[in-house]
C-alpha cells in the first residue's frame, strides 16, 4: 500500500476539500480518511451553522454530499441523548468528536441461533478530535453522550451514503430497519416528514 503525505486540515473547509480529493478514486484508505479527519482541531466558529440541538433527540445535519461517493455530517447529542444499537448498511462509517464526549460501546452481531441479550464487546469515550471508525464486519455499536450537564457535537462521514439501517434490541437480538432523516441541510431545517423514523447510526 503506497504510503499517503501526512497534510493537516487546517479549517474544515479544507478538510472537506481534501476529502473530496480522497474519495475521488473508487477504494477507500480507511487510515487515510481516519488521520486527514483527525487532523482537522475543531473549530466551533466553523461548524456552528450546522449544529442544531433538538430537545428529545439527537439530530443529523448534512454538511456535505461528497460528490455522491460520501455524506458528511454534523450530530447534535443534547444531554442523554443517545442511538440505538445499529448497523451501518456496509459502509465505511468514521465518526469525529468536535465537542464534548461520546460514550461508544460495541457489540457483536447477534447469532441467529441463540436468544437473549446481545454480547458487548467494548465501551470507550472518544475524546475532543478523535476519531473512531466503524463498519459491519468489525460489529454493531451504540453512541451515547452520558453528560448531564452538556451537549456533545460529532462529525460523521459515511461512505458509500445510505439512508437506512438496521437497528437491534439488546435483550432479544430483533432487529429493525429504519430510515434515516436530517434535521436540517447544509444549515438549513428540512421540511417536517410526515413518516415516523427513527435515527441511527
Ligand atoms: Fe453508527
Amino acid at each position: 500500500m503506497e504510503h499517503t503525505e501526512l497534510r493537516k486540515a487546517r479549517s474544515l473547509d479544507e478538510l472537506i476539500q481534501m476529502l473530496h480529493n480522497i474519495f475521488e478514486g473508487d477504494s477507500v484508505n480507511v487510515e487515510e480518511v481516519q488521520s486527514v479527519m483527525e487532523s482537522y482541531q475543531s473549530d466551533p466558529q466553523e461548524w456552528m451553522q450546522y449544529a442544531k440541538f433538538d430537545q428529545y433527540r439527537y439530530t443529523r445535519n448534512l454538511v456535505d454530499e461528497g460528490n455522491g461517493k460520501f455524506n458528511l455530517m454534523v450530530l447534535c447529542w443534547g444531554e442523554g441523548h443517545g442511538s440505538s444499537i445499529h448497523d451501518h448498511t456496509d459502509s465505511h462509517c468514521f465518526m469525529k468528536m468536535l465537542q464534548g464526549q461520546l460514550k461508544e460501546t460495541l457489540f457483536n452481531w447477534p447469532d441467529s441461533k441463540s436468544h437473549g441479550d446481545m454480547v458487548q464487546k467494548s465501551q470507550r469515550i472518544l475524546q475532543d478530535n478523535q476519531v473512531a471508525y466503524i463498519s459491519d464486519s468489525i460489529g454493531l455499536h451504540r453512541v451515547e453522550n452520558g453528560s448531564h450537564t452538556e451537549g456533545a457535537v460529532s462529525l460523521h462521514l459515511y461512505s458509500p451514503p445510505f439512508e437506512t439501517c438496521q437497528t437491534f434490541d439488546q435483550r432479544t437480538g430483533h432487529r429493525n430497519t429504519v430510515k434515516m432523516t436530517f434535521w436540517s441541510k447544509f444549515g438549513a431545517r428540512t421540511p417536517f416528514e410526515t413518516t415516523t423514523s427513527q435515527e441511527n447510526n
